[in-house]
């Protein structure tokens, strides 16, 4: 029989029990954290969908590795597992373990980028654009048009907009250090970039002498939805066309928080010797030394096991079932999410669901407050409190509002999801009720982190 129901492919071992908190003191903890979700203790959160990163369950083939770890200073045993490891994957000889994917940019920009320089991307994630900017560096997000419309259903919404890269490149001979990918595309919904627009970007930077460097924190995903989406894939294993993206670039950086299956870790991969005995100089002064880079041998151990982990294609065809599981959901209830679901997340459109709170209300807030309240759900809003801005009196909008739901590897069930399913069908219905609110504090930069509101 050919079943419809995706099921987790896993047994749990270990558990760990669920916060429930009343609906009240939900309310009351809401007041406390001035209406920010940042300021709300873990322990009163029932469902955290705040990020999928760092917030993997491992497995019990990663834990026990983790005790017969070589905590050796220098060559141990399991960086040389985690190095064969990447090897295979990557195909890069070049292996440099940091201890998250922000310490790889910081490692690698501060070698390559001086002010004026520019690094063209389909969409920089945060960490990576604040990384090029304080180098004196410009970030530049080249992603195609249809990423922008929240309901257009292109498969590879990720892909790069090939036309506008290359006069890009064409335009600014010798201000570009490096061009970059990022896969799948966090900034634009979790969306996958295809492999033919992959080696094309690949060809533009080859054709400009421009090094290319992946940012590839969700390779996995991103060779899956290859392989479901993209014409004469779909009999290829995911190792193989993994491989073959790594084999289109120079390098490339790694959050290992994400697609590694580990609570902290990250790496740079090289195909070329140019770069690394300075990367590796400047690792010894920052994160340690090259056999370990900031880690724990144990983190590098569990790092080994987990990158092929989250290649096993039924995890990956779970891991797709559950955020279109939870779009679908959402969509059924009048909830309107960002088309198609993506890897890791799933995006609802504020603006949509509540076209009565203006931007300057901010609408992903208080839908994002309101999960909370009514079930204990922590996403995040990625709207006008994120990107928005005043200048000189006058409020500049972010292009869109939504909250995104991240999940967590491995960590949630299927009735977790029709448990919150249940709940968002009263909010979607009284949503056109639902209020906005203003900005007690900010802090002068990253003010989602720590700003106050009150309700309106
Ligand atoms: N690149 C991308 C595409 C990311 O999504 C992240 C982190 C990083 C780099 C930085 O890695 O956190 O290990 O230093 N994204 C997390 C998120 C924080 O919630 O999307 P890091």
């Amino acid at each position: 029989m050919d079943h419809r129901t995706i099921i987790e492919p896993f047994k749990i071992k270990v558990v760990e029990p669920l916060p429930m908190r009343t609906r009240g003191e939900r309310e009351r903890l809401l007041a406390a954290a001035g209406y920010n979700l940042f300021n709300v203790p873990a322990k009163d959160v029932t469902f955290d969908f705040l990020t999928d990163s760092g917030t993997t369950a491992m497995s019990a083939a990663q834990w026990s590795a983790m005790m017969i770890a070589d905590e050796s200073y220098a060559g141990s045993r399991s960086f040389e597992r985690f190095e064969a490891t990447v090897k295979a994957i990557t195909g890069y000889p070049h292996v440099i373990p940091t201890h998250q994917g922000r310490a790889a940019e910081r490692l690698l920009f501060s070698a390559l980028i001086s002010p004026g320089a520019l690094v063209p991307s389909n969409n920089h994630f945060d960490t990576t654009r604040a990384n090029i900017e304080q180098l004196g560096g410009v970030a530049v997000d080249l992603v195609i048009a249809a990423a922008r419309d929240p309901q257009d259903r292109h498969p590879f919404k990720g892909n790069i907009d090939l036309g506008r890269l290359d006069s890009f490149c064409d335009a600014n001979k010798g201000r570009i250090p490096l061009g970059m990918l990022t896969i799948t595309n966090n900034t634009g919904g979790g969306q996958p970039v295809s492999l033919e627009n992959i080696r094309a970007a690949a060809a533009i930077y080859k054709k400009h002498g421009i090094p290319f460097v992946l940012d590839a924190c969700r390779f996995a995903e991103n060779a899956w939805f290859i392989k479901r989406r993209e014409p004469g894939q779909g009999d290829r294993s995911v190792h193989d066309i993994a491989t073959d993206v790594f084999a289109t670039a120079d390098g490339c950086l790694m959050s290992a928080k994400k697609d590694g299956m580990v609570n902290i870790g990250g790496f740079i991969a090289l195909a070329a010797d140019t770069w690394v005995e300075k990367l590796r100089a400047m690792l010894i002064l920052t994160e340690g030394f090259p056999t370990y880079g900031g880690l724990a041998a144990r983190d590098l151990e569990a790092l080994a096991l987990g990158l092929d982990e989250a290649l096993d294609e039924r995890y990956l065809a779970y891991r797709e079932g559950v955020s279109r599981y939870v779009a679908d959901g959402l969509n059924k209830l009048g909830v309107p999410t960002v088309q198609p679901p993506g890897g890791h997340a799933v995006y609802i459109d504020a603006r949509a669901l509540m076209p009565h709170i203006p931007p300057d209300q901010f609408p992903a807030q208080a839908l994002a407050c309101e999960l909370y309240r009514a079930e204990g759900v922590r996403g995040c809003e990625i709207g006008s409190v994120m990107f928005g801005k005043t200048v000189e009196g006058r409020f500049h909008p972010a292009p869109l509002e939504l909250v995104r739901l991240a999940f967590p590897r491995r960590v949630y069930t299927q009735a977790h999801i029709d448990y919150i399913l249940e709940g968002v069908g009263e909010i979607a219905a009284e949503a056109h009720r639902l209020r906005g609110l203003r900005i007690v504090h900010e802090p002068p930069f990253l003010r989602h982190f720590t700003a106050r509101f009150a309700p309106i």
